[in-house]
């Protein structure tokens, strides 16, 4: 194997890999160093494809329980057969982490298995079992990602009390299933098990679900999800968890009420957030910094404290999305081989990939009050359009936020069916700077979902045709 590299990138998920093969386009010799045994990150293998493989096959399953009788449809004896869909889970996810295999032998990127270690910013270890190579790289990438991270004094055990990983590969539904945290991981692993019929109650510290979010879209998921059976303990601090080997209990305090509360429950998912990943990589005596949230330091460049080595993703500030880190990779690798790369942070969008789902782009309402900033709200509801309402998926709406002067558009909040796909329609608008005039005169097609975000636009201006 080749032992000269132009740039080793440590960390083969979605930053990782789009960046080794975006290198290696540009002419650069590149190797991937990765010790999973699998390409493709926690995104690929325990991440964001499994938990949607199961968010679709759960919603099918529910729909042709719930709704499908009411439509026309008439089917008796629908059984969950949990083995078969945890196998189409695995299927997916195998297909596509070969997949990325195959695009790196397309694109000449050395592969390289086993845990990779600095020992200077010239030099990378690689063990794999027994084995050990040295690799002499002009640069160095890391992108490790991030890990699960639990609450003080409980023990992630995967067996009643479970990361999402656990929740991705149970291979019964549980009666009673409490999730801790009401954030991204919560709530979409909540409501694939309440769609296959658990019990779910969220436990969440703060008074609101989705922190970060535009409020009101998070008020009316909340809204929505209760409907959907799924029942919110807020303000709610959990203090500590028994596994009882059959069953888990929780005590919790009531923060508001300052009382203490017990819950029993036959599983456990935390999911309080994630933590970044640089254990065993030598860091420190390297001289890469970190800062207090244990995130690698790096400058508008995405350059550590060391210059010739680079850091992107989960490891680094920002949000803990794949597609971030894509475009992380991207810029790096632009970098190195001379270009101009650039990630335009202003304009990430972030999905929640539930039923109905929710997207969002660019800032909060809260935010630009936060800012000082004088802005006009249009707002158009799902209910009121038309391809929504024939497809029985009306809950939800569209919110624009533009410019009071300007007109330009500083962020688009949806809740409604298919907008993880519409958001890009606004994301590009965002990346030209567009006004919400420019988006009330586009011709979109009718009917379609996104007929919603141009009478959004058009209500900025309080002119909305359909409402
Ligand atoms: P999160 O940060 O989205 O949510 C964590 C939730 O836990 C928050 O609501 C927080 O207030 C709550 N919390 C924290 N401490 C608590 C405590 N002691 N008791 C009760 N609640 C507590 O983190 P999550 O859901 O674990 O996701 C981790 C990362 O993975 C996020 O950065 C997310 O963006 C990413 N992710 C993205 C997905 C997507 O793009 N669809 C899907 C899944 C994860």
């Amino acid at each position: 194997m080749e032992n000269n590299f132009d740039v080793i990138v440590i960390g083969g998920g979605p930053g990782g890999y789009v960046c080794a093969i975006r290198a290696a386009q540009l002419g650069l010799k590149t190797a991937c160093v990765e010790s999973r045994g699998t390409l493709g990150g926690t995104c690929l293998n325990v991440g964001c494809i499994p938990s949607k493989s199961l968010l679709n096959l759960s919603e099918n399953f529910h729909k042709a329980k719930k709704d499908f009788n009411n439509q026309g449809i008439e089917i008796d004896g629908i059984k969950l057969n949990i083995e078969k869909m945890m196998s189409n889970k695995d299927k997916s996810v195998q297909v596509l982490t070969k997949g990325v295999e195959f695009l790196f032998k397309k694109n000449k990127v050395t592969y390289i298995k086993g845990k990779g270690v600095l020992f200077s910013n010239n030099d990378v270890t690689v063990y794999n079992n027994n084995d050990k190579n040295n690799f002499k790289t002009k640069n160095i990438v890391l992108a490790t990602g991030s890990t699960v991270t639990s609450l003080p004094g409980i023990d992630i055990n995967e067996k009643n009390i479970i990361s999402s990983t656990g929740a991705l590969s149970l291979n019964k539904v549980p009666k009673k299933l409490a999730v801790i945290g009401g954030g991204y991981i919560g709530l979409e692993m909540g409501s694939v098990w309440a769609r296959l019929g658990s019990e779910v109650t969220v436990i969440e510290y703060l008074d609101h679900i989705t922190p970060g979010m535009d409020r009101e879209v998070s008020n009316e998921f909340k809204k929505i999800l209760i409907k959907q059976g799924i029942k919110f303990k807020m303000n709610s601090k959990v203090n500590s968890l028994k596994d009882n080997s059959n069953s888990v209990t929780i005590s919790y305090t009531d923060i508001k009420n300052s009382k203490d509360e017990k819950l029993e429950v036959d599983k456990v998912l935390v999911a309080v957030g994630r933590k970044p990943y640089t254990e065993g990589l030598n860091l420190t005596k390297i001289g890469v910094k970190k800062d207090s949230k244990g995130r690698i330091e790096v400058n508008e460049n995405l350059q550590t404290s060391i210059k010739n080595i680079y850091a992107i993703g989960d490891v680094i500030k920002g949000p803990m999305l794949a597609h971030k880190a894509e475009e992380e990779g991207i810029a790096v690798a632009e970098i190195l081989a001379g270009q101009a790369g650039h990630v335009n942070y202003d304009v990430i969008p972030g999905v929640i990939y539930t039923s109905p789902e929710v997207a969002t782009v660019g800032k909060t309402e809260e935010q630009l009050k936060k800012l000082n900033k004088s802005y006009k709200v249009g707002k158009f509801p799902f209910l009121a359009n038309s391809r929504a309402k024939v497809n029985n998926e009306t809950e939800g709406f569209v919110k624009i936020l533009a410019d009071s002067t300007t007109d330009k558009v500083l962020g688009v909040h949806i809740i409604g069916p298919h907008c993880g796909d519409m958001i890009a329609e606004m994301a590009l608008a965002m990346e030209f700077g567009a006004s919400s005039e420019d988006i009330a005169r586009t011709c979109h097609a009718h009917p379609t979902h996104t007929e919603a975000i141009k009478e959004a636009a058009l209500a900025v201006d309080k002119r909305p045709i359909h409402f």
